[in-house]
């Protein structure tokens, strides 16, 4: 489940594409994260997947056409109109966005997009020289005019077996921007947020390092959740294998060195600060030039102890830091919380199966200033990142002024 997501209305629209089969994968997802998805088909649509396609993933009624005897609703198209909390289309056919473009409303679909208030996303996915044509491209600048949000298409490979621009966007991509529509009144809505995520890395020499087994997982779940609640987010990442969160300003670092540099310049107009990366504690004390060779039986490396980022970014933002501890977890955790001056400490055991590195859920406990001390059992990352965020809604409260 996504906080986000839960019982809303998303209406879905398919056009006809053969991208409509991810649509099947983008209307299941929707649903298992807990959102009410309102399938509308076109005709062209229903020519490459079924409604009951649909009707078996959302266990929704799916809306075919205007006049839909099976309906609850006596005016369906309005209905759905008035009750979406947001308008997917996707994928969106040329046809479809030029319809949308000069106003008809000659099936379900184009008539809930006139009728609507809800935001609306638009996800083209068409040939590549169909994308380009004039026509598309101004059709697409009049749509993204009246407000609605047009996201990719992307470059790949096409049905047609040629290689270009058209493809729908990735499903988690589109979510994201689904999500980030949905939060962006939210409750941390005009508040700036500075996460860091990933293990920094120290170069030996061009080809080592020393780093540990972050995965950025944490740090990224963080992110997003920051943005489904409204916040400007900053992500300040080490490397990772993970790909960018949608609508965060991403900063790829790869030191502790570059990562302070880059807190340092976001932080001080930042409302909170949440350091989930884990950084080095030492670098060596030069990088060599060339690759070392093995040509004694030992080798000394002089290392040097890196700045500590949150004892010395300075500020009256909120500062949450976490305690990835192998043994006393809460005396060691309550000390850093103390040491690096902070509101509140996550501390996670991290020889705890499934709760240390690079999985997807995390057993943690929150120590706030004033001591109090919550112990949560194993959870998703998401989840754990809902609970900091809404802990930090509670502190920004109660220092703003009413
Ligand atoms: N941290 C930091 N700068 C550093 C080291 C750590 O800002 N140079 C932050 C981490 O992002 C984390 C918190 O401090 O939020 C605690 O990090 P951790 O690695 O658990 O502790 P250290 O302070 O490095 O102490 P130790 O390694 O001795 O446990």
């Amino acid at each position: 489940m996504i906080p986000v997501l839960i019982g809303k209305h998303v209406v879905l629209g398919v056009t006809g594409s053969i991208a409509c089969y991810k649509a099947l994968d983008l209307a299941s997802k929707l649903t298992q994260a807990g959102a009410l998805v309102e399938v509308i088909m076109t005709h062209g649509a229903s020519q490459f997947v079924t409604p009951l396609a649909f009707r078996s993933l959302t266990h929704r009624q799916v809306t075919t056409s205007l006049s839909c005897p099976q309906s609850e609703h006596s005016i369906e198209h309005v209905a759905l109109a008035e009750k979406a909390d947001v308008v997917v289309v996707a994928p969106a056919t040329a046809h479809c966005i030029a319809k949308a473009a000069l106003g008809l409303a000659d099936d379900p679909l184009t008539t809930t997009l006139l009728a609507t208030q809800a935001p609306i996303i638009i996800a083209p996915a068409m040939d590549g020289h169909m994308y380009q044509n004039p026509a598309t491209q101004h059709n697409l600048e009049k749509l993204h005019a009246r407000g609605m949000t047009i996201v990719g298409p992307d470059k790949g490979r096409l049905a047609s077996g040629i290689t270009g621009i058209g493809r729908l966007i990735e499903t988690q991509q589109l979510i994201g921007h689904i999500r980030a529509i949905l939060g962006r009144n939210g409750y941390l809505a005009n508040k700036t947020i500075v996460i860091s995520a990933g293990g920094t890395q120290e170069h030996i020499d061009p080809a080592r390092m020393i780093t540990n087994r972050s995965s950025g997982k944490m740090g990224y779940a963080l992110a997003e959740a920051a943005r489904d609640q409204g916040a400007r987010t900053i992500l300040i990442s080490a490397p990772t294998s993970l790909s960018d969160p949608v609508a965060v300003q991403v900063i790829k670092v790869e030191t502790a060195l570059e990562m302070q540099q880059q807190v340092n310049q976001v932080a001080s107009k930042a409302e909170a600060l949440i350091m989930a990366a884990a950084v080095s504690d030492y670098r060596p004390k030069t990088t060599a030039t060339r690759k070392l060779k093995k040509d004694s039986n030992s080798m000394d490396i002089e290392l040097v102890k890196n700045p500590d980022i949150l004892v010395e970014t300075k500020g009256s933002m909120v500062k949450v830091g976490f305690a990835a501890e192998s043994n006393d977890l809460i005396e060691n955790a309550k000390l850093k919380l103390v040491q690096k001056g902070l509101d509140l400490i996550v501390a996670n055991d991290i020889t705890t199966p499934n709760g240390g590195f690079g999985t997807d859920t995390n057993k943690v406990v929150i120590i706030s200033k004033n001591g109090v001390e919550e112990n949560f059992p194993l959870m998703s990352k998401e989840s754990v990142a809902h609970q900091i965020l809404d802990r930090i809604r509670v502190l920004l409260d109660k220092f703003s002024p009413c």
